[in-house]
């Protein structure tokens, strides 16, 4: 599977992982299909850098994120940086996250922490050189009514930032074939 979509909070009733809906929508809209994983669902331990190499949940994780080519992260905004489950999912997978095309869509509770997820995406660049669409979404809770995300901007953004993905995740296998 070329594409991985991946909610990475641990909330049930996450607005990022509602971001997450709409991109694979927007997605299955232009054609495409993707691998979902909900980290709610997931119940990974945390890294210790050791034994939890071993573990089955974490095997399953990092060959799910080593098949993708283009990964889009949902996190939520936590002390102004991605949350830690979500960093938690970069020290897990290690060099599974190796050369991926990797977008963000971010919910947040102000419009101070928009840098929130830059971090992830210097460690996804140096560390592992991946592509990062240098597209995010970033939406606050006045976006959403309940569980329906109502701004047109923010769905216009996402379709802006799934299009985007989809075309550096071709470019990129195109220009592999070609040179290889
Ligand atoms: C522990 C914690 C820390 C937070 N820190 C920030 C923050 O620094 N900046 C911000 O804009 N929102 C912050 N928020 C608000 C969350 O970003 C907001 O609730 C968002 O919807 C969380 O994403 P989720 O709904 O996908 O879990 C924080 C929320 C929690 C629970």
């Amino acid at each position: 599977m070329s594409y991985l979509i991946i909610s990475a909070s641990l909330n049930p009733k996450s607005r990022s992982c509602l971001l997450a809906r709409e991109a694979l929508l927007e997605l299955t809209k232009l054609g495409y299909s993707a691998d979902w994983i909900d980290l709610v669902d997931e119940d990974l331990p945390l890294c210790d850098g050791d034994s939890v190499f071993e573990d089955e949940r974490v095997i399953r994780m990092r060959e799910r994120i080593t098949k993708a080519e283009g990964i889009l992260l949902a996190v939520p905004v936590y002390n102004f940086y991605a949350s830690a489950a979500a960093k938690n999912l970069l020290e897990l997978g290690g060099n599974a996250w190796k050369e991926k095309v990797v977008g963000f869509l971010c919910a947040a509770g102000g419009k101070a922490s928009y840098m929130g997820p830059v971090s992830l995406a210097n460690s996804l660049m140096l560390d592992f050189r991946c592509w990062i669409v240098p597209r995010f979404v970033y939406a606050l809770g006045s976006d959403f009514d309940g569980e329906k995300l109502t701004d047109p901007k923010i769905r216009e953004r996402i379709f802006t930032l799934v299009s985007e993905w989809v075309r550096l995740v071709e470019a990129l296998r195109d220009s592999r074939s070609r040179t290889l």
